[in-house]
């Protein structure tokens, strides 16, 4: 169960969304440099493609069952240095759902934890709003210590509790113009600016009015991706 809930937590959910190649995982890879995933916080990865070897430098631990996650959860939490562990391969809706109820379980308002969804897209049935407990990790997580980062392809895709609930939007090269347009509204920059973005170029928009700014990631070395 969640436990020592603090206030004072600020919240710093974090959405990704770029077209394919736009640099939405180089991004997660340099989330430390951006300020949004510290080094010594601790981070949970669900990597239906085993994507992830490192993270920004660190080394992942990889569980391959949800059981073997679970217990390795349990026991690198216990310990006082912070970790990286992915579960890894093909899931199902229920897995998904468990993973987060496990995030939620381990929570703790004096030890963060960062979870990480590649290609959310898959696992959640509404755009309407976010199912379950991931919904309830955007919603209650922030006074627990959790920090909930998703991924997308296009705007559209994004369940509006997850768009509303992201207090930080990280927006890459976009698909069309449609998308731009999407966006522009958003992260209060104008859709030409964000339809001129190229590969691991972005915009971050962090919270309040017009606090966005503009970079380009350094491509992964090719071990790294
Ligand atoms: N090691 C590398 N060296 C140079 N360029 C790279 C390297 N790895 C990736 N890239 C380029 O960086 C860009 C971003 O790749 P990245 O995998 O971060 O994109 P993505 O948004 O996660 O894509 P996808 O939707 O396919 O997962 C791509 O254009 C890719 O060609
Ligand atoms: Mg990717």
């Amino acid at each position: 169960m969640a436990r020592n809930p603090n206030e004072s937590i600020k919240a710093r959910h974090v959405l990704y969304c770029a077209g394919t190649g736009g640099g939405k995982t180089t991004a997660l890879h340099r989330a430390h440099e951006m300020g949004l995933i510290p080094k010594h916080e601790d981070v949970i990865i669900f990597d239906t493609y085993a994507t992830f070897t490192k993270l920004g430098g660190r080394r992942v631990f990889k569980a391959k069952t949800c059981k073997a996650f679970y217990h390795n959860l349990i026991k690198l939490r216990r310990q006082s240095k912070p970790f990286v562990l992915a579960l890894v391969g093909k899931r199902t809706l229920q897995e998904f759902e468990f993973f987060q109820k496990v995030a939620w379980a381990l929570a703790d308002g004096n030890r963060p934890l960062h979870i990480i969804n590649e290609e959310l897209i898959r696992f959640v049935t509404s755009v309407s709003k976010a199912d379950g407990q991931l919904g309830e990790n955007y919603q209650g997580g922030r006074k627990f210590g959790l920090v909930c980062h998703s991924v997308f392809q296009r705007g559209q895709e994004v369940p509006k509790s997850v768009l509303r609930g992201s207090q930080i939007k990280w927006v890459g090269k976009q698909d069309d113009y449609t998308d731009a347009e999407y966006w522009s509204k958003k992260i209060d920059i104008p859709a030409d600016d964000i339809a001129q973005l190229v590969d691991l170029e972005y915009y971050v928009k962090r919270a309040g009015i017009n606090n966005v700014t503009k970079g380009k990631l350094k491509p992964l070395p090719r071990r790294a991706a």
